[in-house]
């Protein structure tokens, strides 16, 4: 049993991907800068076995490669966790081609404004990232933690590509190795978790979109588990159930968009402009979680602050 309260984590979604491209070292260093306390990047192989962020290993959402016509030919089908996926394959280009491309924002329409950066920034290695967070400690002077989560684990590890040698090698390199490091891997495989959990000390997250079945078990391997939020609100006694077994939780993923929110915390009819955030924030601070995934990290440090000042409860209908 190792849970300890503390104050909540704020952990930079993707970086800030709600005011830059997603998985960019710009949106990164944009969270670190809004006071994330750890930026999260989605970890994927290139064909060199190169660990880039990226949330999908099938990159035309976050890229530019459609656009490429040297790269046409390399437009495929694949079946990637059970569901058919056309597109382009990280595990299909070295790091030097991935190079030439260039990222673009998820979700245009919803964030316009993101647009403005498109074509500007390259796919990071997971190296560079740790580079930026060391740059951005030294230069704040704070702990800045990386929180990568192993994407389709196995379907890498299915074509000799496994991401968990290279991600606890990366991470050695660095000099991290140990608990008491500002490091936390995630992933949706257990399977993934427990062979890292063979290599470091380094503490383990494990992600659910359904309900976690035994606690006691996952706090044999994890430090935590990180619940999509809707989880909590349909069963608001997780939260006690998972500290009582020891383990952290962090809840993924809060944005500040209205479509984005429970409609109690929105505010107006359309669905891209921001709704109250804030009292989400509050009312997972209340439930007692310890940390959040976000979109935005300047609205949960406020949220985080302005609770511990004044906790001032909330409610979802
Ligand atoms: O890793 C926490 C959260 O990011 C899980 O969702 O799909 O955004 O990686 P996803
Ligand atoms: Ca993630």
């Amino acid at each position: 049993m190792d849970y300890v309260p503390a104050k909540p984590l704020v952990i930079g979604h993707r970086g800030a991907s709600g005011y830059r491209p997603e998985h960019t070292l710009e949106s990164y260093r944009l969270a670190v800068r809004q006071g994330a306390d750890y930026i999260e990047p989605d970890l994927v192989s290139t064909r060199d076995g190169v660990l880039v962020a990226r949330h999908e290993n099938e990159i035309s959402q976050t890229t530019d490669v459609a656009v490429h016509p040297e790269f046409a030919g390399r437009r495929t089908t694949k079946i990637i966790d059970g569901a058919e996926v056309s597109g382009w394959f990280t595990e299909d280009f070295t790091l030097h081609e991935l190079r030439t491309l260039r990222a673009v924002e998820r979700l245009p329409r919803v964030r316009p404004q993101n647009t403005l950066f498109d074509g500007r920034f390259t796919v990071p290695t997971f190296q560079e990232i740790l580079d930026l967070a060391s740059a951005e400690e030294r230069r704040l002077g704070r702990p800045v933690g990386v929180y990568p989560e192993t994407k389709y684990p196995s379907h890498f590890a299915s074509i000799g590509l496994a991401l968990e040698e290279p991600l606890v090698r990366t991470l050695y390199r660095n000099g991290f190795a140990d608990r008491a490091d500002h490091i936390l891997i995630q992933s949706f495989e257990a399977s993934s978790l427990t062979r890292i959990h063979t290599m470091t000390d380094i503490r383990l997250i494990h992600l659910f979109e359904e309900p976690p079945a035994d606690l006691g078990a996952i706090a044999s391997y994890a430090y935590g588990i990180g619940p999509d939020k809707d989880l909590l609100v349909d069963d608001p006694r997780l939260v006690r159930r998972a500290h009582e077994a020891g383990l952290a939780v962090h809840a993924w993923t809060i944005r500040a968009e209205n479509q984005f929110l429970p409609p109690v915390f929105r505010i107006g009819d359309d669905p891209g402009w921001r709704g109250d955030v804030t009292s989400e924030y509050e009312y997972f601070l209340d439930m007692g979680v310890d940390g959040f995934f976000t979109d935005h990290p300047d609205t949960a440090v406020a949220a985080v602050n302005a609770v511990r000042r004044h906790r001032v409860p909330a409610t979802v209908g």
